[in-house]
């Protein structure tokens, strides 16, 4: 499925990821956090990437490939669930996460009810993101990947 998401003052075009722009997004999240704070390498990344439980879209941004997002149809209580989201860093700003998460919301409104996505303690810019979009904080998983650190269980009703 290729969709042209508007979101105002831009144009992104998200469709599901070739192999190699699964390695591409591998590479995105290895070299950002938060996946360098939590100790992710890029082959576990790339393992995540290529793992076909998971549903890979791209963002192409100007016809570069420019965001990814990773979803789990059923992969929270049997509801859908975001497991990563980002934007390359010469992207970022421009809308591009916005029109991803959107995009997965989308995909998943007729089918369910509530959408989930995790995010650390320590990351205060997606946080701010993610709020902003509807999310809110229904749990926390103390010291979970990182000592001192903690995932944040987030929720937005769909419908
Ligand atoms: C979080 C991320 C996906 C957002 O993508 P993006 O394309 O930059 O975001 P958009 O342009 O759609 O939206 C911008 C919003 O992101 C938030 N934001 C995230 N990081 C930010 C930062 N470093 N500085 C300012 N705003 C930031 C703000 O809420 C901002 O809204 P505003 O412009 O109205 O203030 C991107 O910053 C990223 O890839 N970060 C690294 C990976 C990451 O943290 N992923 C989430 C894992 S849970």
């Amino acid at each position: 499925m290729a969709i042209k998401k508007k979101t105002p003052g831009i144009s992104v075009k998200i469709e599901l990821a070739t192999d190699n722009e699964r390695d591409w997004a591998a590479a995105v999240m290895a070299t950002a956090d938060p996946w360098l704070t939590l100790g992710v390498t890029e082959e576990q990344c790339r393992s995540v990437c290529h793992d076909l439980q998971y549903i890979v879209y791209i963002a192409h941004y100007c016809d570069q490939p420019s965001g990814l997002i990773i979803l789990h149809r059923h992969g929270l209580a049997g509801s859908p669930y975001i497991k990563s989201v980002a934007v390359a860093a010469n992207t970022r700003s421009r809308g591009v996460g916005k029109a991803l998460i959107g995009f997965a919301e989308d995909l998943f409104r007729p089918e369910a009810k509530h959408i989930f996505l995790c995010v650390s303690s320590f990351n205060r810019g997606a946080q701010r993101l993610y709020k902003q979009l509807g999310y809110r904080k229904v749990g926390e998983f103390e010291d979970y990947v990182v000592a001192g650190e903690s995932e944040w269980l987030m929720h937005k009703l769909l419908k």
